[in-house]
C-alpha cells in the first residue's frame, strides 16, 4: 500500500505539479511566446522621419504647339490624416479673397470661399497655396465646401528636400497632399497660360505595400497569439482535469484499499480464538 501511494504520488507531483508550479510555466510560456511574435517579424519596415504616405503626381495636357499629349510627373507627401487613395480631375487653380487692415486681396491660400469665375464641369482638383490659415480650413474649404475630389497644397518655401508633414484635423476625411513650391509653380504656369491640366494622384507603390503588408502583419500576430492562447488554455484545462480525475481516482483507490484491509484485519482478529483471560491464568 505504502509502495503503491508513493509511486502514485511520485507520478502526480511529476505530471501534475502543484497550481503554482503551474502558473510559473503557464507565464513562461506566454513571455517568451509574445515577443518573439512582434520583435522578429521579418516584414515590419521602420522607416524614421517619413510618418506620411508617398503620392506620385501625374498631370497631363494638350500642347498647343505640337497638338501632342504632355505628361509630368512630381512627388507629393499625403497629408498626416488624409485619405490614402487615387484621385483625379481637372486642376483649378483657387481664387479667395482675403482681408488685411482693411485691404481685400485676391490670392490662392484657400482659406475662404473660392472666388473663380469659373469651375469644371468635371471633377476637380483644388490647387491652393500654403499658408494664412491652417491646413484643416484649406482642406475643409476645398472638399467640404466646394466638393473638390482632393486637395493639392503647394509650399510657400522653396525647399524640395524635405516636404512639412501636413497636419490635420481627423474629423476632415479628405484626400489632401502636399508638393513642393517649384512643381506648383509649374502647375501654376501651366493653368495661367490657359491649359486645361489633368491630374491623377496614386499613392507611393512602396508605403502602399508596407502599408497593407504592415496590415495583414499585424492581423497574422493577433491571430497567431490568439491561437496560442486558446491552445494553452485548453491545455491548462485538460491538465487541471487530468489531475483531479487522477487525484480522484487515487484517493478513491486508496480508500478502496483501507477498506480491504479493515475488513481483512477483522477477519484475522476472528479467526484469533478468543479466550477470557482470567486472574491465575498461565
Ligand atoms: C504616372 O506616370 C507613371 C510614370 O510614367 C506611369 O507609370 C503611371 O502609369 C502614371 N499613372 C497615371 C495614373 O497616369
Ligand atoms: C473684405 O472687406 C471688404 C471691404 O471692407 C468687404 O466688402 C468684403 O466683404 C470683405 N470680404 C470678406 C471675405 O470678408
Ligand atoms: C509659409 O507658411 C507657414 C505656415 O503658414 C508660415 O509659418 C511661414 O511663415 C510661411 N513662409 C513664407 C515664406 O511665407
Ligand atoms: C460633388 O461631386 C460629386 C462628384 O465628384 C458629384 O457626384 C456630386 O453631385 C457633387 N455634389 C455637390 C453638392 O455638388
Amino acid at each position: 500500500m505504502r509502495t503503491s501511494g508513493n509511486v502514485l504520488n511520485g507520478f502526480s507531483r511529476w505530471w501534475f505539479p502543484r497550481s503554482k508550479a503551474r502558473t510559473l510555466v503557464v507565464v513562461y510560456i506566454l513571455r517568451v511566446m509574445l515577443p518573439c511574435v512582434c520583435a522578429d517579424d521579418p516584414h515590419i519596415i521602420h522607416s524614421p522621419g517619413q510618418d506620411t504616405v508617398k503620392a506620385f503626381i501625374n498631370i497631363s495636357y494638350m500642347d498647343r504647339d505640337t497638338n501632342t499629349k504632355k505628361e509630368e510627373h512630381f512627388e507629393g507627401r499625403y497629408g498626416k490624416n488624409s485619405v490614402i487613395a487615387k484621385a483625379s480631375g481637372v486642376v483649378m487653380h483657387t481664387l479667395s479673397l482675403l482681408n488685411k487692415s482693411g485691404i481685400s486681396y485676391t490670392n490662392h491660400f484657400g482659406c475662404t470661399n473660392y472666388i473663380n469665375p469659373k469651375f469644371p464641369s468635371e471633377q476637380w482638383i483644388a490647387l491652393v497655396k500654403r499658408g494664412e490659415c491652417s491646413f484643416t480650413n484649406k482642406i475643409k474649404m476645398a472638399t467640404k465646401d466646394h466638393n473638390a475630389t482632393a486637395i493639392v497644397i503647394y509650399n510657400n518655401e522653396s525647399n524640395t528636400q524635405y516636404l512639412p508633414p501636413m497636419e490635420h484635423d481627423k474629423a476632415i476625411a479628405g484626400i489632401s497632399v502636399m508638393l513642393s513650391l517649384e512643381n506648383g509653380k509649374q502647375i501654376v504656369r501651366l493653368l495661367n497660360e490657359g491649359y486645361t491640366v489633368h491630374m491623377h494622384i496614386v499613392p507611393g507603390p512602396d508605403e502602399n505595400l508596407n502599408a497593407q503588408a504592415q496590415n495583414s502583419i499585424s492581423k497574422t500576430s493577433v491571430l497567431f497569439v490568439s491561437i496560442s492562447f486558446i491552445v494553452l488554455m485548453v491545455i491548462s484545462l485538460a491538465w487541471l482535469v487530468f489531475y483531479y480525475i487522477q487525484r480522484f481516482r487515487y484517493s478513491h483507490a486508496k480508500e478502496r484499499l483501507a477498506r480491504r484491509l479493515v475488513c481483512a484485519a477483522k477477519k484475522a482478529i476472528a479467526k484469533i480464538p478468543q479466550r477470557t483471560v482470567k486472574v491465575g491464568d498461565k
